[in-house]
């Protein structure tokens, strides 16, 4: 499987220790031998059909970006061209999320399908603004797009209820989907200090990002939450269909008398029926999605199994790799049985 990956980042970057870290064991057993033959950064692109390694490429982003390198580099050199003239079977998305227009992620994600390429994107951007028109895409091109990165990080969450849940029917999910809002609730709670001293913390340990709207307005619990709906549910949701309220006003006397029944305030995304919507709600300190600091969790409810919750690290380069290892496994499963009927 020959792979262009766009964005090296945390994610990027983790994407290609795994795959070289992994390399004799995904051989001997999944056959699968991936080779990066492209890599995009803002500075251009490095190429090479024979692969790219890790440590070529590692050498020259420090110099600022791996098309610096003498040997593969093609400085100035777009993802839209990479994807166009480089021969691959799958380009992996992994740049910084946009949920204005889900720009330039959008035009690399359809590109890639018109040119025949399966995708694995880690950005919830273009699946929260476009996701059932890129689904169709996908199909009327023939071509597979996976995105299991982008909920729950290296924590399998669509794959569990898409998988394991498989005909059961899903009733509700409700989860704790972004840790930096947990993180700050949970400091808060814990150590009574403000939502500002929680969030200064949370910047310091690089939680969270300089301008924290995305996770503190519940935007990135929006995005996650029409992935899910979407691809478990079946439904056809883009972010405005969202009710989304983030943790800004929550208090630290809301959070004492939530305390004082024993429970405790935490910022859920929920799809029960038709209603979307995510917003700081008081759950249980027994309840299992009830999980402290970074971690995430959700709760699958459905019709014969019950309740099932499943808890994990919600983000972090390597693990979000994982996810994206698991997507290419798939995608590569899917072509071999295909070939075999
Ligand atoms: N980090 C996580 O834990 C995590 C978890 C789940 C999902 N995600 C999602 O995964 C994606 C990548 O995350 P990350 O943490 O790896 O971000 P990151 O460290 O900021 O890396 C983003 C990469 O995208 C590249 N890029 C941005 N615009 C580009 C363009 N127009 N053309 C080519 N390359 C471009 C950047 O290039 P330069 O290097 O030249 O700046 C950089 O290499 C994001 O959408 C994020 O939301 C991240």
């Amino acid at each position: 499987m020959r792979i262009i990956l766009i964005g090296y980042g945390v994610v990027g970057q983790g994407l290609t220790s795994i795959l070289q870290r992994r390399h004799a064991e995904t051989v001997k057993d999944y056959g699968f031998n991936p080779k990066i033959v492209a890599v995009v950064d803002k500075g251009g692109a490095a190429i090479s059909p024979r692969g790219l390694t890790l440590e070529k490429l590692q050498a020259f982003k420090k110099n600022g970006s791996i098309a610096t390198n003498p040997e593969f580099g093609h400085p100035k050199m777009t993802a839209i061209e990479a994807i166009e003239s480089v021969e691959a079977e799958v380009v992996v998305e992994a740049t910084s999320t946009n949920v204005k227009n889900a720009e330039p992620a959008l035009s690399y994600i359809t590109k890639a399908f018109k040119t025949g390429k399966h995708v694995v994107t880690t950005n919830k951007g273009p699946l929260a603004l476009a996701m059932p028109a890129l689904t169709e895409l996908a199909e009327y091109n023939h071509v597979y797009l996976r995105f299991s990165g982008t909920v729950g990080g290296g924590t399998p969450m669509l794959e569990f209820a898409k998988r394991c849940l498989a005909g059961d029917k899903i009733l509700a999910i409700k989860g704790i989907l972004n840790g930096t809002t947990n993180y700050i609730l949970t400091e808060m709670a814990e150590k009574h200090i403000s939502f500002q001293q929680a969030l200064d913390s949370a910047q310091k340990l690089g939680y969270a990002e300089t301008d924290p709207s995305m996770d503190v307005d519940g935007i990135d619990t929006a995005c996650k939450v029409v992935i899910m709906a979407n691809w478990i549910m079946n439904k056809k949701l883009t972010l405005k269909d969202v009710n989304i309220k983030g943790i800004r006003d929550v208090s630290l006397k809301a959070l004492d008398e939530a305390a004082k029944k024993g429970n405790t305030i935490k910022l859920i995304g929920s799809i029960d029926g038709d209603k979307p919507t995510v917003a700081p709600t008081e759950i249980s300190k027994r309840d299992p999605l009830c999980v402290s600091g970074v971690l995430n969790a959700v709760t699958f409810v459905s019709q014969f199994a019950g309740e099932e919750t499943l808890i994990g690290r919600g983000a972090g380069g390597m693990e979000t790799a994982s996810a994206v290892l698991r997507d290419l496994l798939d995608i590569r499963h899917k072509l071999a049985t295909k070939l075999l009927t």
